[in-house]
């Protein structure tokens, strides 16, 4: 069985998430699964970014879907991580979109965004822009599209229902898991790793869907969960990270 270990918003141990330094680094250091959160700014511009705001990662405040694209171009998603990451600037998806056609990488990509009523439509235009760019990647590169919310991954593999799905669970995992898995038709379940446990992931594997799980940072927690048959780690530290399957 293959195994990957995935870096989660890029190489982010080592630099400011989901920035352009996050991701270029990972080809120099072997490095070819990435993960990325997309959210959209208020007037339709694909980009990455974790939370809804943009207060915690750059020098400026507000919610992204209240921002002009032009308004988060202006601020700096670098220097708050380490000064020498001064300039650094909230990524485009296009952008990336290219790198991963450059370097070859796989990619899991987060949808994010968290829609309130108001912004209905703003969910409507991220899933018809994500849709057109992912025709843009090398189909060589492996793509697993996951959400924590199943109504937006659901819309997804309505529109595209070849590209791999991923359904995130966060906390412990919840009694229906298997109908909310099956009503998205997720190919994969990525739970949180401080609540999974060995035969949560034995019935994940017999339901016949594979397991990559968040956020694992160190290679001994890493290893345990290889050998109760994950498939794959997100982690911070993706450069230092193996596959190297506990001895049980
Ligand atoms: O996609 C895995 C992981 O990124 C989910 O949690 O909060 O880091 O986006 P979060
Ligand atoms: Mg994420």
């Amino acid at each position: 069985m293959e195994h990957i270990v995935i870096a989660h918003r890029g190489l982010s141990g080592i630099a400011p998430e989901n920035t352009a330094p996050a991701f270029t680094a990972m080809a120099e250091k072997d490095v070819q699964w990435l993960e990325t959160d997309i959210d959209i700014t208020k007037d339709g511009e694909l980009v990455l970014l974790h939370d809804n705001s943009v207060n915690r990662t750059t020098n400026g405040r507000g919610n992204l879907h209240e921002l002009s694209y032009h308004d988060v171009q202006q601020l700096d998603a670098g220097k708050w991580f380490n000064p020498t990451f001064a300039g650094t600037t909230i990524m485009p998806l296009t952008d990336l979109i290219q790198l991963i056609n450059q370097d070859h990488l796989h990619v899991n990509f987060e949808l994010k965004a968290v829609f309130n009523s108001d912004d209905q439509n703003l969910a409507g235009v991220l899933l018809q822009k994500f849709t057109e760019a992912l025709k843009l990647i090398d189909p060589a590169s492996e793509i697993i599209v996951s959400s924590f919310n199943p109504k937006l991954l659901a819309q997804f593999k309505a529109l595209n229902p070849a590209t791999a799905t991923a359904i995130l669970f966060e906390d412990a995992i919840p009694t229906n898991w298997l109908e909310v898995a099956q009503a998205v038709q997720a190919e994969y379940i990525h739970p949180d790793a401080a609540f999974l446990t060995a035969a949560q992931v034995a019935e994940f594997t017999e339901q016949g869907f594979r397991t990559n799980v968040w956020t694992v940072n160190t290679q001994d927690k890493a290893s345990e969960l290889f050998s109760w048959g994950v498939h794959g780690v997100f982690t911070d530290f993706a450069h230092e990270l193996t596959f190297q399957p506990a001895f049980i």
